[in-house]
Order: C-alpha cells, then structure tokens, then sequence
C-alpha cells in the first residue's frame, strides 16, 4: 500500500501508487542530471507546472510514446494539443479532479510560464496529490508566499520544495516555506542542474532538521522515498 516517490533530478519526480505510475516535469534530455533517457521512463499521468523548458521538458515525446494522459492549466493544455498530444487534462488553480488512483489540485506558485515557442502558458502552478490516505505537495518553481499556510493546514506527508535560489526559492527562504507547512517529510529539488542553482543540500537538511520537526531526505538522482 506504499506510494514511492523518484526524484529524476531538478523538479523530475515520479509518483508510482498501487496502480499508476504519475510523473511531473519530464526535463530529461538536456538534463546533465538525468539518470535515464526519456524512452526509459513510464508514465500513466503527466503532470506539467508551467511552460519553462526544463519543466515541460520530454512531456510531447513521453505521452505521444506511453499514451499518458497530461495534466497542466488550461492554456498549457491547449498548447500540448496543438503538438499532438493525445490525452490532455485541463486543470486550474485551486480546482482539484479525481482520478481513477486519487486527487490533484493545482496549487499557486509566484513564477513565469512562458512556453518554449513564446506561446503564452497562463499560470504556473504546483501540485497537491491525495493517494491512499497520503498528501504530497509539489511545490514546483516557485517563491516563498505565506499561503503555504494554508496548504500545510491540510497536513502534508510529504513536501517537495525547490533550493536551487536564483530562479525560485533558496535556501534560507525554503526553511521559512517547511516552518509555514509543517509537513512530515520534505525532498529538496530544483539544484546542482546548472552552475547558477548549485546548493549544498547536506547542509540544508542539518539546519531545517535542527530548526522544524520535519524530516529531510537528500536524493541522488534517480533514488527513491517511500511514503
Ligand atoms: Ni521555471
Ligand atoms: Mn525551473
């Protein structure tokens, strides 16, 4: 009954639940983190943040290969269709639906979601998954903002929460976002990809671990946590 959470490096992670196997943020080629190739990943659900490239990523060539369905805002939604994606479910933010293997809602995030022809991606979001009993936050790029409050209100298994700084959250504001949600276990993302992001997630886990009650795991990438 266990839900196992992979981390493919920078917001890269794949949910796999008794029966679906969810991935968010396919950045796998051009990723020099990445430790597989994209033909090599499953998927039965595509979950996409926003329209930066290295979060829409392989999502055309994975679903147009496996079937999976995607799942990004609207505008996202029209752009994928408009590459041939297949099977493509629109979502916005604080709307939730329920799947055959549990809930998501889309949740805010404070960044941009320019596609990479330029077309207009609307907002980006994260994600908050509801899978046999267990609340996953997937935070995505964003800024700290105070409402994580109110996600953490829900009582968050696990939170997974960029460091990288530069693009999104660093360090020092990211331990604000675990004291603001509180969850019960947190993955740091979003770093060490490219030179302007590169952290020291060692020490980071030390002090969130010192400062809150939540628990830090520091993935290599392609490893995972069990839930
Ligand atoms: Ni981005
Ligand atoms: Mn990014």
């Amino acid at each position: 009954m266990s839900v196992t959470v992979t981390w493919y490096s920078h917001a890269c992670i794949l949910i796999k639940t008794e029966d679906a196997n969810l991935l968010v943020d396919p950045f796998v080629s051009g990723n020099p983190l990445a430790p597989l190739k994209p033909e090599e990943i499953p998927a039965d659900y595509i979950f996409v943040s926003h329209g930066h490239g290295d979060h829409v990523g392989d999502t055309v060539e994975i679903a147009k290969r496996t079937g999976a369905t995607v799942v990004s805002n609207f505008e996202i939604h029209n752009w994928l269709v408009n590459q041939g994606v297949q099977q493509a479910h629109p979502q916005h933010i604080g709307g939730g639906f329920n799947y055959p293997w549990g809930r998501v809602k889309l949740t805010i995030a404070h960044h941009g979601s320019a596609l990479p022809d330029g077309s207009y991606g609307g907002n980006p979001c994260g994600f908050l998954f509801y899978i046999q009993g267990k609340k996953i936050y997937h935070a995505c790029d964003t800024g700290l903002f105070y409402d994580m409050k109110l996600i953490g209100e829900e009582g968050i298994d696990l939170a997974i929460l960029p460091i990288g700084d530069n693009f999104t959250m660093g360090p020092e504001d990211c331990l604000r976002a675990v004291k603001l949600i509180e969850p019960k276990n947190v993955l740091p993302i979003h770093y060490d990809t490219f030179d302007m992001i590169k952290q020291d997630p060692e020490a980071w886990r030390s002090q969130v671990e010192k400062e809150t009650s939540s628990q830090v795991t520091v993935l290599k990438p392609g490893e995972s946590i069990e839930l």
